[in-house]
């Protein structure tokens, strides 16, 4: 599901290094950066559930190693969902983890024109 949401058109379109594998590199690539999380501890990997189905994730990597850690935000949720809060309850969680885990700043780069819909 996690490719799905990632590979969506109307979600594909904000991303600025959109993905230009096919699906089953796609599918690979998130069970292998799943995995790593286990031993790369400063990541942050979240998945957002409603009623059973992934609806959304938000990934927090870090981009130095100094005393201020900064983290990068990556966040999607699946188009079919949008508008219904996911996004924020995913991002919160993310900062929480983030600042519990002594990230001193979050950044999140995005296209210009990225609007609400
Ligand atoms: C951005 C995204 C994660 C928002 O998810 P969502 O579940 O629809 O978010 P919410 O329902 O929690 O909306 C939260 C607020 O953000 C606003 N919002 C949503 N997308 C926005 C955007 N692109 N620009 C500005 N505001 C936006 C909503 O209008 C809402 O505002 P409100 O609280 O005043 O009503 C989702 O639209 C998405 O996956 N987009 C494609 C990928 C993307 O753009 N990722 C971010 C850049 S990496």
């Amino acid at each position: 599901m996690l490719a799905e949401i990632e590979s969506h058109p109307d979600v594909m379109r904000w991303n600025i290094e959109p993905y230009k594998g096919d699906m089953t590199e796609m599918y690979r690539a998130f069970k292998e950066a799943i995995e790593k999380l286990q031993v790369e501890k400063d990541k942050i990997f979240l998945v957002g559930i409603f009623e059973g189905m992934v609806v959304g994730f938000v990934g927090v990597r870090s981009k130095d190693e100094g005393l201020n850690r900064i983290g990068e935000v990556g966040i999607s949720v699946h188009p079919n969902h949008w508008g219904r809060g996911f996004g924020t309850s995913l991002l919160k969680a993310a900062v929480e983890k983030a600042k519990a885990e002594g990230f001193a700043k979050l950044e999140l780069e995005t296209i210009a024109s990225n609007k609400a819909m």
